[in-house]
């Protein structure tokens, strides 16, 4: 199907055809859901062995009796030693670079830029003391980044992604024009949506960019997906090392967690940071919490005793997830191949395909597959505030639905979008 060639009479019998076609599936009354990027039931299955696993015997290898407050060798505000070699292994750091927190980073990277925004990171201005603060933002992006700037008040700038990461070029230009940049969001190995993991071109030029920017200005690594390989592992140029290199290792805070690893939501999520940005949030938190889950730390750390068992978990869940990304690409390769109706990025690894409509057309392909009983995330959701400057973005989750399911819900999407290409072309014909 080529939309761009095809005459006006062309285009009418397409619509014909196609929403006769809807109409049926209509009928049919579905109840499909591929929104959210959830763990399906059989990858949480391959942890539930975490249940019970202390088997009463709550004492870490430090002595940390895990039932009570504190700890030794921290285990206070800084979570227990073995939880935070656990995380010093995901993020590929030291482990005294480590904070292990709660069951979730997101909760750890809000407490991050509460503590930028109300009190400044090591010894810099507090952001709310700026004119007009803002984050760059790359796009299409995770949404609840954004809702934490826009929560907060914080200003966002979109930035291209690009396939090699963020638009550098334009990213530079930002920060030299204006200093009330103090951040940026980066999920920077299969990014969520995209699945674009950093080349090392991009990862040094981020490392550099505290040396042009707002001395508070700060890297949000969001590093959700390090260990999340569908195929052969990818490497992720290490955002710790360039950033020693460039004398600008204060700028980075990295995070990552076990939410999609183990139990969603019930997992340990980690900080990484210098010691001046570690002791920055720890004052912050200190107001605030006693301490981390530290029985939930020792499961995880009993759990995965060494890194290779972890590795090996992870191999089982790109058994499971292998089959629903190929469903994906498979069924938008075959209907799309040979159309100007769509692109679509070919992730190896993570939670996301991205797919973009042709412009316009994102909201009304949302609302068709919704109106035939198929839930997508909302168009717009990967853009700040919601607004997707060209309506072209939607994220498709594979993972949570059964093969089957999924397989119809793509059937009825690409329907859903071809008939909102055919109907957007005749409208503006
Ligand atoms: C990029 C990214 N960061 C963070 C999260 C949430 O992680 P957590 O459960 O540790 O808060 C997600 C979940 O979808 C994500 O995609």
């Amino acid at each position: 199907m080529r939309i761009d060639s095809a005459t006006r009479d062309q285009l009418q019998e397409w619509e014909k055809e196609l929403s006769t076609h809807y109409q049926r599936i209509c009928q049919h009354e579905l109840s499909l859901d591929i929104t959210r990027g959830k763990p399906a039931a059989d990858q949480l299955h391959q942890s539930d062995g975490l249940d019970g696993i202390l088997n009463g015997d709550y004492r870490a290898a430090d002595g940390t009796d895990t039932r009570n407050y504190g700890g030794r060798n921290g285990g206070g505000l800084e979570g227990l030693l073995c939880a935070r070699e656990l995380g010093a292994d995901i993020l590929q750091v030291p482990t005294e670079e480590v904070l292990a927190g709660g069951n979730s980073s997101l909760t750890l990277m809000y407490h991050a830029v509460l503590t930028g925004y109300l009190f400044g990171f090591a010894g810099n201005k507090p952001w709310r003391e700026l004119q007009s603060p803002k984050f760059l933002c790359p796009v299409p992006g995770y949404d609840r980044h954004f809702s934490i700037c826009e929560q907060l008040g914080i200003g966002m700038v979109n930035v291209p992604m690009t396939e090699t990461g963020p638009d550098m070029d334009a990213i530079e230009e930002e920060i030299k024009k204006d200093q009330g940049i103090i951040g940026i969001w980066c999920v920077p190995k299969f990014s969520n949506p995209t699945g674009v993991t950093y080349s090392q071109e991009t990862v040094v030029r981020l490392a550099q960019l505290a040396q042009i920017a707002n001395p508070g200005f700060r890297i949000f690594w969001d590093n959700a997906y390090a260990i999340h390989d569908l195929e052969q592992q990818i490497n992720l140029p290490g955002i710790r090392a360039a950033s020693l290199e460039n004398d600008t290792a204060d700028s980075v805070l990295q995070f990552a967690s076990t939410s999609k690893v183990t139990h969603a939501g019930a997992g340990v999520a980690f900080v990484s940071a210098s010691t001046a940005n570690l002791a920055s949030l720890k004052k912050q938190m200190h107001a605030m919490t006693i301490g981390p889950d530290k029985v939930n730390q020792l499961r995880h750390s009993r759990f995965f005793a060494e890194f290779t068992l972890l590795k090996k978990h992870m191999q089982k869940h790109a058994q499971i997830l292998k089959p629903k990304f190929a469903c994906v690409l498979s069924q938008l390769e075959s209907a799309f191949g040979d159309s100007d109706l769509g692109e679509w990025e070919k992730p190896k690894g993570g939670y996301f395909v991205s797919f973009n409509t042709r412009p316009g057309c994102a909201t009304a392909v949302v609302q068709l597959a919704a109106d035939a009983g198929v839930k997508l995330t909302p168009a717009g959701a990967t853009f700040p505030y919601g607004k997707d400057p060209e309506d072209r973005n939607i994220r498709i989750a594979p993972s949570f639905p059964p093969l089957e399911e999924l397989d119809t819900a793509m059937s009825v999407f690409i329907l859903c979008v071809k008939l909102a290409s055919v109907r957007k072309k005749l409208e503006i014909l």
